[in-house]
């Protein structure tokens, strides 16, 4: 099977996932087009129904699960056996049954996955003060995603119908990981707050926000019940006016950074 056409889909508030995808689409060597479900003015358009093409499919690992708002607008989707890789991207803990549950996803709608790859950027968390997994994803990582796309494109050419490649196996297990356990304690309802003598308005956070929690008047309103937490609009302010001070994310970030020593690698599913 040559691949004519690639479909690049991906959630991806802080746009490491789009970066990794843009890698492994630089190995399948096709024409590509870009179906970014990140904004909440996402709308499935009528050619987004999927016939041969190949579909790329990604999205980040939050509290290892598929971001809740990422699976609602996946699942507005519509597949024809259309063959899929599925790409998860984590920041250095765990991405656990993310590749399980998103395979789940996807096929329940027509996709099929055929491979699929954990990838490992940057933690949305992260900062200058307190990194995790800081310059990920760097030339290692870009490598390793250049050379999936590569074998990806190896294993299509090799068959002649998708109805010729086997499915792929992915790790993890159902049911899937339950983020909060008895006893394991839940955020509350929180956002960023905006240091009001910083900000000058100019409106990118609510133009980044994937949940449309933000708005501009003459402050600016975030509805914390809204909010999915993605660090979207703190790390696009120009100003830094944007900051989470809620003590759990504080604290569960300084955990992070001091557990997190060990690197971890990319893992690709053919
Ligand atoms: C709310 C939230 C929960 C997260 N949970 C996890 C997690 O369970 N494991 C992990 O390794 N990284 C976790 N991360 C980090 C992201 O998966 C990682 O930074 C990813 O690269 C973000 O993708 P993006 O840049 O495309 O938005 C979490 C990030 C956020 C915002």
């Amino acid at each position: 099977m040559k691949i004519e056409k690639i479909k690049l889909i991906y959630f991806s508030p802080t746009g490491s996932t789009g970066r990794i995808l843009e890698y492994i689409s630089e190995g399948l060597n096709a024409p590509v087009e870009n179906i970014d479900l990140t904004r909440p003015d996402f709308t499935p358009k009528k050619e987004d129904t999927f016939g041969e093409e190949l579909a790329v499919i990604g999205i980040p690992v939050y509290v290892g699960r598929v971001p809740a708002l990422a699976a609602k607008r996946l699942r507005e989707l519509k597949g024809s056996n259309t063959p899929a890789v599925l790409v998860v991207v984590y920041g250095n803990r765990a991405y656990e049954d993310v590749l399980i549950e998103l395979s789940d996803i996807v096929s329940a709608q027509g996709f099929k996955p055929i491979a699929g790859g954990a990838f490992v950027a940057e933690h949305s968390f992260s900062s200058i003060e307190v990194p995790i997994a800081r310059g990920r994803p760097d030339e290692f990582d870009k490598a390793k995603a250049v050379e999936f796309g590569k074998e990806v494109r190896e294993k299509l050419l090799k068959e002649n119908s998708i109805l010729d490649l086997a499915a792929v196996a992915f790790p993890g297990n159902r049911p899937y990981r339950e983020p909060f356990p008895t006893g394991r304690e839940r955020p509350r309802p929180s956002s960023p707050d905006t240091f009001e003598e910083k900000c000058t308005k100019c409106g990118r956070c609510e133009e980044v926000c994937p949940a449309a929690a933000i708005t501009i008047g003459s402050s600016v309103d975030t509805k914390k019940e809204d909010c999915i937490k993605c660090y979207a609009c703190i790390k696009s302010c120009p100003t830094g006016a944007r900051v989470m001070r809620d003590q759990w994310f504080v604290s569960h970030t300084k955990v992070l950074h001091d557990n997190l020593v060990k690197r971890r690698e990319p893992e690709t599913f053919l």
